[in-house]
């Protein structure tokens, strides 16, 4: 008996592919739509051999609404998982127009869309970085966003959050889940399925596994004079297969209005502290430098998790060496070997 039928949104990326296979192995049918820009077409056989599942899959772009609207034609979905969208950062700078009309565009021809065909429940990734600058730097949902966001990509994200809480109150039965991701990482622990960007990574952990592999000579460190315990940024590292399990979560427990969860760990991790745990758990000595601080990195920031604990009876289990290992399990399964 299926638990029900989801679209994924970017269901061929790094979180939205290990998103996939949770769903079906917890009985849901899901079905993908993707642009495949920062994904491989690939991973679609990966979810098979995890799962023995084939999703259907449509090559669409969410900016193209006459053709996510043929997508929703044949659908009969009960909710939308919503990852599609570009997360760049430093990107997002250069080319703003293209992030606002692809996150936020891509979002209201998605939201037209469930409209049209009467999808009421929709889970948003969203991301830490609508909290901006905060007097503190452990995040509650409560605080305010949107105040210091210096990049336009963590504006889409506030944006398309303030887009569905409006589409609530004009609509009060829709159902809205906001999820709010702090730093993913990680791999499947097959080996199977792993952060692979098609674009310049901008994020830790990717520019990490090239430096591991020999693609970048060597990791610079934006910076060691915070007021952080050795001087380097901290950040809420989240293993993405707990992550994902959020997501299931708050699939089962969605309920007309908006709800907001941050799925974080509640532990600071600084860029040493990686250092150290991918060293340890790989053997080798990662090659860095300390450089100069990066625009718009903020010192420390972590989650409250707490509400996402009490209402999903969610919380991480697993480690930043757990993330580490099943990490380089998938670099080995793609067939990367690490430096000497
Ligand atoms: C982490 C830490 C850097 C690279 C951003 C987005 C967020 C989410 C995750 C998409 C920082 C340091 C990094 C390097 C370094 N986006 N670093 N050398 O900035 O916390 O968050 O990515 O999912 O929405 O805002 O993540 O991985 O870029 O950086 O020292 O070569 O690693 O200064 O402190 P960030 P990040």
């Amino acid at each position: 008996m299926s638990k029900g039928r989801v679209l994924a949104t970017g269901g061929t990326g790094y979180i939205g592919s290990h998103a996939v296979v949770e769903l079906i192995k917890a009985g849901y049918e899901v079905e993908i739509i993707d642009n495949l820009y920062n994904s491989k077409a690939g991973v679609l056989g990966k979810i098979v051999e995890l799962t023995g599942v084939g999703p259907k899959f449509y090559t669409v772009d969410m900016c193209n609404r006459a053709a996510l609207m043929e997508v929703f034609t044949r659908g009969n979905y009960d909710a939308v998982i919503h990852f599609a969208g570009l997360k760049a950062v430093g990107e997002s700078t250069e080319q703003p127009l293209h992030y606002y009309e692809n996150n936020v565009g891509g979002t209201l021809n998605l939201l037209e869309c469930m409209r049209a065909y009467g999808v009421k429940k929709i889970v948003f990734s969203s991301s830490a970085t609508v909290y901006g600058v905060q007097e503190s730097p452990k995040c509650e949902e409560s605080m305010p966003t949107g105040a210091g966001i210096t990049n336009p990509y963590g504006k889409t994200k506030f944006m398309i959050e303030e887009i569905l809480k409006d589409a609530t109150v004009a609509d009060p039965s829709l159902e809205v889940s906001i999820l709010r991701y702090f730093n993913p990482i990680g791999a499947h622990p097959s080996g199977l399925l792993g952060e692979d960007p098609n674009d310049r990574p901008n994020n830790l952990m990717p520019i990490v596994m090239k430096v591991a592999t020999g693609e970048i000579e060597k990791l610079t460190v934006y910076g060691n004079d915070y007021s952080t315990p050795d001087g380097t940024c901290v950040r809420d590292y989240i293993h993405v297969v707990d992550l994902v399990k959020g997501h299931l979560a708050t699939l089962e427990r969605m309920r007309p209005g908006v709800q907001i969860y941050n799925l974080g760990t509640g532990r600071g991790v600084s860029v040493m502290e990686i250092i150290e745990a991918f060293s340890r758990v790989s053997g080798m000595q990662l090659p860095y430098e300390i450089g100069a601080r990066r625009a718009g990195d903020l010192g420390s920031l972590y989650a409250d998790p707490s509400l996402a604990e009490r209402e999903l009876g969610w919380r991480t289990e697993l480690t930043v060496e757990d993330a580490m290992r099943d990490t380089l399990a998938y670099l080995r399964k793609e067939g990367l070997k690490l430096r000497a």
